[in-house]
């Protein structure tokens, strides 16, 4: 259904409503797939994931951040969960995205601002996964991803398989932490696949590389049930240990079989994002999936 998947990126884009549905917090059955809107909140959640033999990656929701005041607060809000994640001892790490913490506002600021982050993460023993946005945040996220990656060792970034690049990119950072993805964001056919059928034959070949070649642990970022069935055989097929690679899944989606992969033995990580900034991320969840406008139905009569 691709006009719904349009109107629900358009959606996303809306920046009254993004600023509006902040001060409302989650509504229309959002907080299915949003962890909270607090840090304690969103502590118990993961604990709950934890309980059920999961693993967490967090996100600190927030879009449109063009002040360099709003990203140094968004830094502060992502420092205050990592710490809030060591002093609980629950198990997780963080993904963050760099047009929060000032990439689209002034490169250098955007870098001390990820070397604060991974400086804070590194004492509390934690990975951070530098998320992937749209295309035009790729050179400057490549840019500064290979920068910190001669700093420090526990970070890594996120591949897209629909672009172009992504085989080249998979094989420069085969030795690298890297979660694999087919890719979230509306791009041009100069730069992506536009036909699913190419972008999932080309995740696949992302996987099986990643998998393969280096000594780069692989996260398998995606709901597909085929996909992850094909790599399943894979990894069998080539006897590589469960502890080289990790399926993640949203916050939400697909619970059943994030607890059959647990029960298989396979180490799963549920991605929970929490903040007030929950309506583009919501939306953009809805334009992937629109069978998931029934979470908006639920929502509303609940309310
Ligand atoms: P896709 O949407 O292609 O679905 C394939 C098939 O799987 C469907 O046809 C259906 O059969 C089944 N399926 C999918 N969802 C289902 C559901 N909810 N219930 C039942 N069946 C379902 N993107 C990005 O650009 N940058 C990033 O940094 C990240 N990070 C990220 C982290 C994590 C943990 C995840 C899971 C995803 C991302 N993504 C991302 C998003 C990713 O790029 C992609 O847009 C979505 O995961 C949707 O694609 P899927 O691979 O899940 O399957």
């Amino acid at each position: 259904m691709p006009v719904l998947r349009d109107i629900f990126i358009h959606l996303s884009e809306n920046k009254i409503l993004n600023d509006t549905t902040k001060k409302i917090g989650l509504k229309f059955g959002a907080d299915k797939v949003v962890g909270g809107i607090k840090v304690e909140d969103t502590i118990e959640r993961i604990k709950d994931i934890n309980n059920q033999g999961m693993s967490v990656t967090f996100d600190n929701l927030g879009e449109f951040i063009t002040e360099k005041s709003d990203a140094l607060w968004e830094k502060g809000n992502i420092i205050e969960m990592i710490k809030a994640i060591d002093e609980n001892n629950v198990d997780a790490h963080a993904s963050v995205k760099l047009s929060q913490i000032g990439l689209h506002i002034d490169y250098d600021f955007c870098l001390e601002n990820t070397r604060e982050i991974l400086t804070v993460a590194k004492q509390a023993d934690m990975f951070v996964n530098i998320d992937m946005e749209n295309y035009a945040a790729y050179d400057d996220t490549i840019r500064l991803i290979d920068t910190v990656l001669e700093e420090f060792d526990n970070v890594g970034t996120v591949i897209q398989s629909y672009l172009f690049s992504s085989r080249e990119d998979v094989i420069k950072y085969k030795d690298q932490r890297l979660r694999l993805v087919k890719g979230a964001y509306k791009e041009v056919p100069e730069v992506a696949f536009q036909d699913k059928r190419d972008i999932d034959a080309a995740y696949l070949r992302l996987i099986k590389t990643h998998l393969l070649e280096g000594r780069g642990f692989t996260s398998i970022a995606t709901h597909d049930h085929n996909i992850i069935e094909e790599t399943i055989d894979f990894i069998k097929e080539n006897n590589i240990p469960n502890d080289q690679f990790e399926f993640q899944m949203l916050y939400g989606f697909r619970k059943d079989y994030q607890r059959n992969l647990v029960q298989r033995g396979y180490n799963t990580v549920v991605y929970v994002p929490f903040g007030y900034d929950w309506y583009a991320y919501f939306m953009r969840r809805l334009a992937e999936r629109p069978q998931n406008i029934n979470l908006v139905v639920k929502g509303i009569t609940k309310d």
